[in-house]
């Protein structure tokens, strides 16, 4: 019986399909394994089933041995992997596309919300006793009908939080590196632009895009500088995209207004990072895909292209085709 080492415990659904087809070990801490328990545990396995927080680097790839079949990561952004590596050796890498987006693109509008109307503060200030009355200046926020939102990244998730504008009547402009999907346009009421002209007139700025070389601190101070004074900044895609120290400074100084965060750099943020002890900002621990049917779907798609990729299959959801062509 094939061999896979699962790097969490999964929702139920996506352990049935697993357990009934392979002889499987998991890892059942809530923490994830350390480094030198994964090198350990890969190796002699066929199949790795594992998440965003686990280092997936050559090294491991080779300590697993060669007969290892496949990678599938419960997760659809892949930066922890080194696809490079898993393409030289021949290992299919799977991930979960398009059942999360739903879950990330509301919680991407649950932050919009949140920031421009302030609601964590309002909450902490009724928790504390600090309402007494009905403010008229008090907890003023922004409003969001009729604004501008300009987003970073307009694949999948980019163009769900796009449809959400539609229903405030918002104006979008999108830049994904250049490109324009003029069907979308008239549909989304969206433009393409370049990002500087994004930055420049975008009352939001929501960031989704995955983490690579190109977009590791693509916001980082310059940006932040062009955008507008009451500007909001919005990250439910990867830490690494935004530079905490310049986000830091943008905040306190007034160069934006308010930031909702659901990724950071590093994950967990650390506890001393001076982000914690600000105001205008919504922290929240990545909980972008956390709804029970986002992470079921995503638990038994990994399933499945792990299962896939055991039995030789082309994996349903692959990230590096190209070692089936070449
Ligand atoms: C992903 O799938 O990449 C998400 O960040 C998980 O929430």
């Amino acid at each position: 019986m094939a061999k896979v080492f699962v790097t969490r415990r999964l929702p139920q659904a996506g352990m049935d399909m697993i357990e009934s087809a392979f002889d499987v070990d998991v890892w059942e801490g809530d923490m994830p394994p350390p480094y030198e328990t994964l090198l350990e545990r890969v190796t002699g396995v066929d199949g790795l089933l594992c998440l965003l927080t686990d280092k997936i680097d050559g090294q491991l790839m080779d300590a697993a041995g060669e007969q290892l079949k496949v990678i599938s990561q419960m997760a659809v952004g892949v930066d922890n992997v080194d696809i490079a590596a898993a393409t030289e050796r021949g290992i299919p890498v799977g991930n979960t596309p398009g059942v999360l987006t739903d879950a990330t693109a509301d919680l991407t509008w649950a932050l919009l919300t949140g920031a421009a109307r302030r609601v964590v503060e309002s909450d902490k200030f009724t928790r504390s006793g600090e309402w007494k009355t009905w403010l008229p200046m008090g907890l003023l926020g922004a409003d969001i009908g009729g604004a501008t939102l300009g987003i970073v990244g307009f694949g999948r998730i980019g163009q769900a939080v796009a449809r959400r504008a539609l229903g405030f009547n918002m104006r979008i402009l999108y830049y994904n590196q250049g490109k324009s999907y003029p069907e979308l346009d008239k549909e989304l009421n969206a433009k393409s632009v370049d990002l500087k002209t994004l930055l420049a007139e975008s009352d939001y700025v929501s960031l989704h895009t995955p983490l690579t070389d190109n977009t590791y601190h693509l916001i980082s101070s310059d940006e932040l500088k062009q955008m507008k004074s009451s500007a909001i900044l919005i990250n439910t895609a990867r830490g690494g995209v935004v530079d905490p120290t310049a986000l830091y400074h943008a905040l306190i100084d007034g160069e934006i207004a308010y930031a909702g965060l659901d990724v950071t750099e590093p994950e967990p943020i650390n506890m001393d990072s001076p982000l914690l002890e600000l105001d205008n900002i919504i922290i929240l621990p990545h909980i972008g895909s956390a709804s029970i049917s986002a992470r079921t779907k995503m638990a038994t798609m990994s399933a499945d292209n792990l299962i896939a990729g055991i039995r030789g299959d082309t994996l349903p959801n692959c990230v590096n085709p190209s070692i089936y062509t070449e």
